[in-house]
């Protein structure tokens, strides 16, 4: 059986975007996010409070934020206590943070050993939810490392089971560089859920080996029914070698209102914010659905 409902959460303005090497105009951005809420996407991660030094993408964070907070649930990830007082120098109210699993790509990513990561996270969720904030955190390599292979699958249920007692109200585990199989999805989501039941389990895929539909379907049956998705298939991560975009969420979106569960999202509303944003893009746009809507 399958939900009725599923959740896409938006991480196009911010995973989509934070690859593009090319500065892209912070009013580009706030369009961007402005048209993807108008095409029924409520939950987005709309930047990210990191050092300009490593991502300078998402050097508009803060403008971004002052402009994007009227409607819907809007998610900022922060690295480390600099990102999280410049998050508190604003209004925003949800906040992600991230570790990855696997020492390596942790220490490319963020500069530090996931220990040394959970150490000094640890203490800033507690104080995030005194705050009456929403934490999201987001588990990288919770299938394969670019730098290790394959990742235990137990410690991914560790490391998440820490952050739920840590207080956080979602995870979002990612398969960060679009290699995990259907089965080892199924098997990971399954236990996720059966384990750690009172937090807000989300999927986040990339879709580098195109499997990320085959994916979610998996992780469906498992009982998943929240996915973080990109506009126009848009991101990656600059930290991992070869990673290319999320799951489209136009893909997804079309995919399970097909199989009869709804998203609330509105496609041509959809195709209008990705054909909005694609002139600051170094890439093209190759989601199934998009390209079709074009050549239709
Ligand atoms: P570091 O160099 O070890 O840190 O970087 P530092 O404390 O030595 O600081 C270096 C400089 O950055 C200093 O500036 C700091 O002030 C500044 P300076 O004194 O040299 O002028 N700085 C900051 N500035 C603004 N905001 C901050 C901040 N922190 C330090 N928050 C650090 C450590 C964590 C900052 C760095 O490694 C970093 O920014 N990493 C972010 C990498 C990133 O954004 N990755 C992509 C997002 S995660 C992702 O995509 C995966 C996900 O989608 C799930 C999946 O698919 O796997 C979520
Ligand atoms: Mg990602």
């Amino acid at each position: 059986t399958y939900p009725k409902k599923a959740t896409l959460i938006e991480v196009g303005p911010r995973d989509g975007l934070q690859n593009e090497k090319t500065f892209i105009p912070t009013e580009a951005k706030t369009t961007f996010i402005r048209k993807l809420k108008a095409a029924g996407l409520k939950e987005m991660e709309l930047t990210s409070f990191v050092s300009p030094k490593w991502v300078p993408q998402m050097k508009d964070a803060a403008d971004i934020v002052s402009s994007c907070l009227d409607d819907g649930h809007n998610i900022v990830l922060a690295p480390n206590q600099k990102g999280i007082d410049r998050v508190l120098g604003t209004k925003c109210q949800a906040v992600a943070v991230f570790v990855g699993v696997s020492d390596s790509f942790n220490k490319k990513n963020i500069n530090k050993t996931t220990r040394e990561s959970m150490d000094e996270l640890k203490p800033i969720i507690s104080m995030l939810k005194e705050r009456n904030f929403f934490v999201r955190a987001c588990i990288s390599t919770s299938f394969y490392c670019p730098y290790e292979g394959k990742v235990d699958e137990q410690a991914v249920l560790d490391l998440c089971e820490e952050f739920a007692f840590a207080g956080v109200d979602e995870l979002s585990v990612a398969d960060t560089i679009g290699m995990a199989a259907p089965t080892e999805a199924y098997s990971l989501f399954s236990k996720l859920l059966n384990e750690l039941p009172d937090v807000l389990m989300t999927a986040h895929f990339h879709d580098t080996r195109k499997m990320a539909l085959a994916n979610i379907y998996a992780a469906l049956q498992a009982g998943i029914s929240r996915f973080d998705t990109s506009a126009g298939g848009l991101g990656g991560c600059p930290f991992a070698p070869g990673a290319t975009g999320n799951v489209a969420t136009e893909d997804v979106a079309y995919m399970l209102e097909r199989m009869g569960i709804s998203t609330g999202v509105n496609l041509p509303l959809l195709v209008d914010a990705i054909d909005g944003i694609t002139p600051f893009l170094s890439r093209t746009i190759d989601s199934g659905y998009y390209r079709l809507a074009k050549t239709e």
